[in-house]
């Protein structure tokens, strides 16, 4: 069932998603080569409690920590770990979820640390490029599946693969709500957008051929590339609205 959001739920996504897009910009000065993604995580915590909100990962499901962390070869939910120091030519993906009045912000963003080769740079700016245009195929009386439709028709000329083991959501009270949005086309996603829907575009990209993944047998989370490819990913919460879709964790 699809929740199509009140004017005061709308209020609360917009303060929870302001949050979220603030913390990033927080992170931004010190995802740098040499720190943990632990260390990152703790800032994400104390930053989030100090607004007053609630970090959505820790105990979802079991998840460990406060954000999930995903460098280079990891597709989603790394958890932040003191052993992984972020070096030069690496990427990571940082993924926060606050909970804030009771709704949910979730946004990530993949930061490059230092000098990253050209193939990977072209990578992480085609991957937000893609996330942009499925955000701009958004009207009223769409199909939801024209979202994936503009991912996968720009996507598609680079040689890439879209990831089609997870997806976007619809979020608010829940932190995953219908419907489940597809980063690819797919008939599945016969779904009227309806003003008052808010859900998540998320789309994550493997530069290889294979669009397979693998979960960690050892922690049950860590998603990698099945091929060892970097994969990209970049994600905002939105708002259908009467026009364009209004970004609600923009930063
Ligand atoms: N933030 C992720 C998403 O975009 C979900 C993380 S779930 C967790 O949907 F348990 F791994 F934190
Ligand atoms: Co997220
Ligand atoms: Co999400």
């Amino acid at each position: 069932m699809i929740v199509i959001k009140t004017q005061d739920e709308i209020e609360k996504m917009r303060r929870a998603g302001a949050l979220a897009g603030q913390l990033l910009n927080h992170i931004e000065p010190v995802v740098k080569e040499g720190i943990s993604t632990l260390e990152i995580n703790n800032l994400c915590a104390e930053f989030t409690k100090n607004h007053g909100a609630i970090s959505a990962p820790l105990n979802y499901h079991g998840f460990p920590k406060s954000i999930c962390t995903s460098i280079n070869n990891v597709v989603c939910h790394g958890i932040p770990a003191a052993k992984d120091i972020l070096k030069n030519g690496d990427i990571v993906n940082v993924d926060v979820t606050v909970i804030l009045d009771g709704y949910h912000g979730d946004t990530s963003r993949t930061f490059m640390i230092g000098q990253v080769d050209e193939k990977v740079k072209n990578l992480v700016s085609r991957t937000e490029k893609a996330m942009y245009r499925g955000i701009a195929a958004i009207r009223p009386g769409k199909y939801l599946y024209e979202v994936g439709k503009a991912i996968e028709k720009y996507i598609s000329k680079f040689g890439y693969s879209i990831v089609h083991s997870y997806g976007g959501h619809g979020i608010g009270k829940d932190f995953h709500e219908d419907p489940h949005v597809l980063h690819h086309f797919s008939k599945n996603n016969k779904i009227r957008l309806q003003e008052g829907m808010i859900f998540t575009v998320e789309p994550m990209i493997n530069m290889g051929k294979s669009a397979e993944v693998e979960t960690s047998a050892t922690d049950g989370w860590t998603v990698t590339t099945a091929d060892g490819s970097i994969s990209a990913q970049f994600e905002h919460t939105i708002l259908v609205t009467s026009g364009e879709a209004e970004i609600l964790t923009a930063r």
